[in-house]
């Protein structure tokens, strides 16, 4: 995720620029940097670091162009540095462009590109697009952009000038968002609208598929096939801070919805057109996966939860022996490092200090290390043999939603790899278990609509609760304990989780009439397991709020009230049923007026011990 802007109008640009880019500092803040056109020529000043660095490097420059497009940007492929922060620009440095999205085809498109003589400059998916637009131009920026986006796979939300055509910006979307702002003889580019408010509050939202060129005489907006397409004007009437959180009120809210797209974009460009998964291993290989006889998972919080997840699935589909592990227990309990082993650490912000310890450990000991991480260029990723990349953008609310989710969409794939690799599933079970997978985002999008008013109504009704339980078993006791964390963080009321089968060795005792135990259903062969269990929690007159998979009518009659979420195969009921639980812990806060994004006496980024 990066931010994007471009600005056409009367007044100096560079500084309209900055303004704009910093409401989109939410959208990654790694390395800045902007292109305007003066006298002609293209002067693109770009830097590593926060946007206050490049402010300082460019506002004294006061640059008279009143034409320019900028960037802040959210590693995803190549380093946070100078030379991989945006604009990038052409061969000849005629035309720059700014970019947010991920290009799936881009390796065979540089190599394509290289081979006519093009000279790249940074690690970026995002240089490709602009060698191609250098390739299609003969005259006309629009028709040039329009060839070289036909090209790409991927998502895209991109912004182009030229010092050939200097009263121009030519815009293109498809799966990353992008708006246009109508001023009063000026017009604005920007990924979302927030950027824009303190100029204009008449917004033209891009669909997928369109272009648009911007010029002293408007905008305009077309098809792929260059046909002109008539944009309604929506008038924003939110406030910057709730336009920054997207027009909700809370940051943990907004990602809490974000994430469909967060899944789409993890899963985007790792399944192969054979149907088989491929992961980007740059430094371990298919013989070391062939011949791996254990996996540690290891990780803090939420991320550790995914780690749990990661073990019950590898053990029964690829079978090697996993342990998950907390880092802060793992780094002090002297482990035993095995030969063909290899460690997984995750961790959104990559900087987790116990989780880098173990992983430091892990190399001391010949274990090769992979991270499952969100922060390209943090120190677990430089520091990890190898990193496999969630696509979730920033995460700013301090509760883990969307990384958990991605990280999960991480482990399934990997799984998947490593049946494949081993050769623990049928190949056509791999396919059909990577296509459902394919539709995760989706059924997580439904979830979000279906159940989120019922989850609402629900809070209302228990939010002054003391002590809430969950329990499940299998993959649902590591949901149960992501539910239970999530809960307690945010709305700050006791929550615990226990295995279900836990109960009656010692927990059942707290159990009294009207306490709400959540108990999570989804595993179809634990099923009537789980059905006792709740019939233990109903004899001492707790309430039971089940979750379990549609179709599961079982559930009605033991449960006082049952979510359901849609059919998926067991293994992926945690990704969607996990969301509800967010919800629950979001809304049951919201009713008892907490801090939701900063929660009392906690970090985003924990690194000290
Ligand atoms: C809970 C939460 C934390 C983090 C943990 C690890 O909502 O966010 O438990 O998961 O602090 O952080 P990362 O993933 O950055 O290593």
């Amino acid at each position: 995720m990066c931010g994007i802007v471009g600005y056409l109008g009367k007044k100096k640009a560079v500084p309209i620029l900055i303004d704009n880019l910093k409401r989109l500092e939410y959208r990654g803040y790694d390395s800045a940097g902007v292109a305007v056109i003066k006298d002609s020529t293209l002067v693109v000043e770009k830097s590593v670091g926060k946007l206050s660095k490049l402010e300082t490097i460019v506002i004294p420059k006061d640059y008279p162009s009143t034409i320019g497009i900028g960037h802040t940007r959210w590693a995803t492929h190549g380093k946070p540095s100078d030379i991989n922060a945006h604009p990038h620009m052409d061969c000849k440095g005629e035309i720059a462009l700014v970019h947010n999205g991920i290009i799936e085809n881009y390796l065979e498109l540089k190599e394509e590109l290289i081979g006519r003589g093009h000279r790249f400059l940074s690690e970026t998916d995002t240089e490709v697009i602009v060698h191609l637009v250098e390739e299609f131009y003969q005259g006309d920026l629009l028709e040039a952009v329009r060839s070289a986006v036909k090209r790409l796979e991927g998502s895209y939300a991109i912004a182009v000038v030229s010092s050939r055509e200097p009263e121009r910006i030519v815009v293109a979307r498809k799966d990353s968002p992008l708006i246009l702002g109508i001023g009063e003889g000026e017009y604005f580019v920007a990924s979302d609208i927030p950027a824009v408010l303190n100029y204009t509050r008449n917004i033209w939202i891009l669909e997928n598929g369109e272009l648009g060129e911007i010029s002293p005489s408007g905008c305009k907006v077309y098809d792929l096939e260059g046909n002109e397409k008539k944009k309604e004007t929506m008038v924003v009437s939110w406030d910057i801070s709730m336009a920054e959180k997207g027009g909700y009120p809370h940051f943990m809210i907004k990602e809490i919805h974000e994430q469909p797209n967060a899944l789409r974009e993890t899963f985007r460009g790792r399944v192969g057109v054979d149907g088989l998964v491929r992961l980007d291993f740059k430094n371990i290989t298919v013989e070391e996966l062939k011949n791996l006889k254990k996996l540690y998972f290891v990780a803090c919080g939420t991320a550790y939860h995914a780690g749990l997840v990661g073990k019950y699935l590898i053990e029964r589909f690829v079978r090697i022996p996993v342990e998950a592990d907390i880092a802060s227990e793992f780094r002090y309990r002297d482990p035993i490092f095995e030969k063909n082993s290899l460690m997984i650490v995750i961790s959104q912000s990559g900087e987790t200090a116990d989780t880098l310890a173990a992983l430091r450990m892990a190399k001391e000991n010949g274990v090769k290390v992979v991270a499952i991480c969100n922060v390209v260029g943090s120190s677990i990723a430089r520091e990890s043999d190898d990193v496999l990349y969630t696509y979730a953008g920033p995460e700013i609310a301090v509760a883990s939603t969307k990384a958990y989710t991605s990280q999960l969409m991480v482990i399934y794939l990997l799984m998947l790899l490593l049946a494949q690799i081993k050769g623990t599933l049928p190949i056509d079970k791999i396919k059909e278990f990577v296509e459902d997978l394919r539709k995760i985002p989706d059924i997580a999008t439904k979830v979000l609509e279906d159940l989120e008013p019922a989850i609402i109504d629900f809070s209302k009704r228990y939010y002054k609760a003391h002590d809430v339980f969950f329990i499940g078993r299998g993959l649902d006791y590591a949901l149960s304990l992501e539910g239970a964390l999530k809960l307690k963080e945010i709305s700050y009321i006791h929550a615990e989780a226990y295995a279900a089968g836990e109960l009656k060795h010692g927990p059942l005792s707290l159990l009294e009439e009207g306490v709400p135990v959540i108990c999570l259903a989804t595993q179809g062969y634990l099923l009537d397991k789980m059905i006792s269990n709740i019939k233990e929690v109903k004899a001492r007159e707790a309430i039971a709020i089940g979750f379990g998979i549609e179709g599961t009518e079982d559930l009605k009659d033991v449960c006082d009230e049952v979510f359901y979420v849609p059919k998926v195969n067991d293994i992926y009921a945690s990704v969607i049923t996990v969301i509800p639980l967010q919800l629950i812990a979001y809304y049951m806060a919201k009713e008892r007026g907490c801090d939701i994004d900063q929660p009392r006496n906690l970090a985003k980024s924990v690194t000290v011990e």
